[in-house]
C-alpha cells in the first residue's frame, strides 16, 4: 500500500552505523571495478549512501528499506500515457472559444516546461547521481525513477502528437522563453562540477556539492517547481478543461511524490552518516537556494499567468510556492525560510489521493504483454 505521508527530518528505518570502529574500507564506488576474488560477505552495517564501502553490487542485504519500499510502490504505479483518452482536449484544443488565450499561454508554457525538464531531471540520474549514490537499494529505486522520467517524457511527445503541437516550439521552450531558462540554468549549475570526469566524494567539499545536487533536483526542481506546474494544469481540470491532460498530470504527479520523498530520505540519511557535513553555514546555504528558487517560480507565475483566470493566478502561485518552501524546509530538518503561508490550494492533497485501480482500470482493462502473452513472430 503506497504511503502518501511525506518523510520527516528523521527516516523511520532504525540506523546503526559503526562509525567508532572497524569501520570497512573504501570500496569502489561504481561496482565497476575489477572484482575482487574471493573478497568477505556484505555485512549490512557496512552498506553507506555515499563513499561505499560494501560491494555496491548486492542488494542483498537490504539495509535502507525505505529505499526498496518505494521502488515497490513506483512498480505498482505503473502507468502510460497513451492509455488515457485525449477526445476531450483535442476537441476543446480546436474549438476557438473552449480556452481563452490566457488559459493557452499557461498550458503551452506549462507544457514546454515540462517537456525539458523531464530530461533534465532523468539526465541527472543517469549520469550525476547514480554515479555518487553508493547504495544497491537506492540504485535500484534510481533506475525505477529513470524509467518513469522516460515515461513523463513520453507523456509530453504524446500530448504534442495528440493536439498537433509545434514540436519545436514546446521542447525548445527552456532556450526560448526566459523564465523557463532561469530555472533549468539554476539547477544546471549544481549539476555541473559533477559531471567533470575528476569528480569524486569523498571530501567535505565533493560530499557537500553532492548533497547541493540532491537538493537542487529532489527538493527544488521537483519537489517544488513541478508542483506549482501541477497546480497549474489541476485547476484547469477541475474546471472540466484538457481532462486527458489534467489526468496524465495526476500519475506525474503520484510518481514525482514518490521521487521528492526518496530525495529528502536520502538526504536525510546522508545526514545521519556524515553529520560532518550539515554545518550551520551549509544549512544556511540550502535555505537560500530553497529560497531564490521561490524566487524564480514566483517570476515563472507572472510570466504565464500575467491576468490570471477564474481560480488561478501569479499571487496564489506564489503564495503556494512559499508554502511547499516551508515544507521542504521542515522535511529537511531546517528553519522556515518564509513567514508562515496558507496553502491556496487544499485541493492538490486530494489530487494526490488518486487510486489508479479504482478511476483507472475500472473502465477498461489493460493487457501489458507480459511473459505468457508473449509473440515471437
Ligand atoms: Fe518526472
Ligand atoms: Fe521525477
Amino acid at each position: 500500500m503506497l504511503d502518501w505521508s511525506e518523510p520527516t527530518a528523521n527516516p523511520a528505518a532504525p540506523i546503526r552505523v559503526a562509525f567508532e570502529t572497524g569501520e570497512a574500507p573504501i570500496a569502489d564506488a561504481t561496482g565497476l571495478g575489477a572484482i575482487e576474488r574471493g573478497g568477505s560477505r556484505v555485512r549490512v552495517d557496512d552498506k553507506r549512501m555515499i563513499n561505499a564501502r560494501a560491494d555496491v553490487n548486492q542488494l542483498l542485504p537490504l539495509k535502507y528499506r525505505w529505499a526498496w519500499e518505494k521502488y515497490l510502490s513506483g512498480c505498482n504505479n505503473h502507468w502510460m500515457p497513451t492509455e488515457v483518452s485525449m477526445q476531450a482536449d483535442i476537441a476543446l484544443w480546436k474549438s476557438r472559444d473552449g480556452l481563452t488565450e490566457d488559459e493557452r499561454r499557461m498550458l503551452k508554457r506549462n507544457l514546454g516546461f515540462f517537456a525539458a525538464s523531464e530530461s533534465l531531471v532523468a539526465n541527472n540520474i543517469v549520469l550525476a547521481i547514480y554515479r555518487h549514490l553508493t547504495n544497491p537499494e537506492c540504485r535500484q529505486y534510481l533506475l525505477r525513477q529513470a524509467f518513469e522520467e522516460a515515461i513523463h517524457t513520453h507523456t509530453f511527445q504524446y500530448i504534442v502528437e495528440s493536439l498537433s503541437l509545434d514540436e519545436g516550439e514546446l521542447f525548445n521552450m527552456y532556450r526560448e522563453v526566459p523564465s523557463i531558462t532561469d530555472k533549468a540554468a539554476w539547477a544546471l549549475k549544481h549539476t555541473q562540477h559533477l559531471d567533470d570526469p575528476d569528480f569524486r566524494t569523498g571530501t567535505p567539499e565533493a560530499d557537500q556539492a553532492f548533497l547541493r545536487d540532491l537538493v537542487a533536483f529532489y527538493v527544488i526542481f521537483e519537489g517544488m517547481w513541478f508542483y506549482t506546474g501541477f497546480a497549474q494544469i489541476l485547476s484547469l481540470g477541475r474546471r472540466n478543461k484538457m481532462v486527458g491532460i489534467a489526468e496524465q498530470y495526476q500519475y506525474i504527479l503520484r510518481d514525482e511524490s514518490i521521487h521528492l520523498n526518496f530525495g529528502i530520505d536520502v538526504i536525510n540519511q546522508i545526514k545521519i552518516e556524515n553529520p560532518h557535513l550539515w554545518t550551520k553555514a551549509f544549512q544556511d546555504n540550502v535555505r537560500t537556494m530553497i529560497a531564490d528558487a521561490a524566487e524564480l517560480e514566483a517570476a515563472y507565475g507572472r510570466d504565464t499567468m500575467p491576468r490570471g483566470f477564474l481560480g488561478l493566478n501569479a499571487a496564489l502561485c506564489e503564495q503556494y510556492m512559499y508554502f511547499i518552501a516551508n515544507r521542504r524546509c521542515a522535511q529537511l530538518g531546517l528553519q522556515p525560510v518564509f513567514a508562515e503561508a496558507e496553502n491556496p490550494f487544499p485541493w492538490m492533497s486530494e489530487a494526490m489521493d488518486l487510486k489508479k485501480e479504482k478511476n483507472f482500470f475500472e473502465t477498461r482493462v489493460i493487457e501489458y504483454q507480459n511473459g505468457g502473452a508473449l509473440s515471437w513472430d
